[in-house]
């Protein structure tokens, strides 16, 4: 099943992705700009995720069955097939299961590991069991213990995962952000969570940041046993600011089976040992001038900077520290944006962001908020005392 391929020219066209991009900031004052680009090959070819080893260039592209290496010139330098795999949906990956059939391998999480040198890989097969592989070498991989349900952060639909900030210390915590994808429940993973990645010998395990069995106390929330599998909450982007660790959402306004899909901005202080400040925000997304148009679905979103003439256009407080997510809009009941009304890009300044949770959080106190029933459906009003930042 996981088989190495040379040389991978001339297999048909098809148009992958170039550095554009890129180039186009680098180059600015080139008289000539050159593209370098790939084609892949066969028509069946999905490319699905991509990062780059900021410490050589390298740049590792997975897609459907496939995971490429390119050096800083987009020469292929390895390549290695990572599906199909004999799997099937409802299996455990710790036990040996009967009636297995070839399924593709859809790549989920792709992330490069500064510390121990290796790529972060998980798919869709084997309930998101990850793997990892050296960066210099592909072929040398470690799958992780099917053992430890901790190690399932793939899955069947799209998941969020980036390493950021704990304890004061870059990198040193996997953030991940899991939708319940219809598998059996004892093999769900937790929907948020704070994982610390360990290397024994050769071999990878990962954990939570902070377990305490005893106590009940880990770095991880999930959706109430309740609501799991009906109250779905899709993870669109995850990433930190001031302290605090954000994802971008999608899942219904309330538990209400009718109630629409909107996005919500959910977070968790950087260094809470129990997720206890969990907190969730509405973001609202409306075309102005003109027919008001409410874009309901986040689909993709980035967290960075913008440069002084647009500061100065928009009105910017704090030009260092904007999120921007592009919305679509949903037919009602739908989680999905539908095409026929268009898309919207919102931006938000984390200045307002921040104001609005620390809002929530007081009406929390003075109750007039509660905890969300999705998160805790025993708990009727909020009783915890969270951080505002
Ligand atoms: C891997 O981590 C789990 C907890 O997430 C732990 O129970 C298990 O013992 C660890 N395995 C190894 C080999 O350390
Ligand atoms: C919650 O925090 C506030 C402010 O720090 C404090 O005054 C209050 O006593 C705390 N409440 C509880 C129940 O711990």
């Amino acid at each position: 099943m996981f088989a190495r391929m040379s040389p991978l020219s001339n297999r048909g066209v098809r148009l992958v992705f170039h550095r554009a991009v890129l180039l186009l900031m680098l180059n600015l004052c080139r008289p000539t700009l050159q593209i370098l680009k790939y084609e892949a090959s066969d028509s069946a070819t999905v490319f699905q995720k991509i990062i780059m080893d900021s410490h050589n260039g390298d740049l590792f592209v997975a897609g459907r069955n496939t995971l490429y290496m390119f050096d800083k010139d987009l020469v292929i330098v390895d390549f290695v097939e990572t599906g199909p795999v004999q799997d099937r949906a409802d299996c455990d990956p710790a036990l040996l299961c009967p009636d297995l059939s070839p399924t593709d391998n859809d790549a989920r999480v792709l992330q490069v590991d500064p510390k121990s040198g290796h790529l972060l890989f998980c798919g869709s097969v084997k309930q998101g069991l990850c793997t990892m592989y050296s960066l210099r070498d592909l072929t040398e991989r470690q799958l992780f213990s099917s053992q430890n349900r901790v190690n399932y952060i793939g899955g069947k639909k799209d998941v969020v995962a980036f390493f950021g900030k704990w304890g004061g210390q870059d990198f040193s915590a996997l953030y991940v952000g899991i939708p319940y994808d219809g598998r059996p429940m004892e093999l769900a993973p937790k929907a948020i969570a704070a994982l610390k990645l360990q290397q024994m010998n050769r071999a990878f395990n990962l954990t939570y940041v902070v377990e305490d069995a005893k106590l009940g106390v880990r770095t991880a929330i999930d959706i109430d046993r309740e609501y799991k599998s009906s109250y779905i909450v899709n993870y669109i982007y995850g990433f930190q600011h001031n302290g605090f660790t954000y994802f971008v959402t999608v899942q219904r306004e309330n538990v209400n089976p009718g109630s629409d899909y909107i996005t919500k901005l959910v977070r968790v202080c950087e260094n809470d040992m129990g997720f206890y400040s969990y907190t969730e925000v509405q973001l609202s997304c409306r075309k102005q001038n003109g027919v008001s148009v409410f874009f309901n679905i986040a689909q993709a979103a980035y967290f960075g900077s913008v440069g002084k003439e647009f500061k100065d256009k928009f009105d910017v407080d704090d030009m260092e520290n904007v999120l921007f997510i592009v919305f679509g809009k949903s037919d009602q009941g739908s989680d999905h944006a539908s095409e026929r009304y268009g898309s919207g890009l919102c931006m938000y300044e984390m200045n307002d962001i921040q104001r609005t949770f620390t809002k929530t959080q007081k009406d929390c106190f003075s109750r007039r908020g509660r905890i969300l029933p999705w998160i805790n459906s025993d708990a009727p009003q909020c009783m915890l005392n969270v951080s505002t930042g």
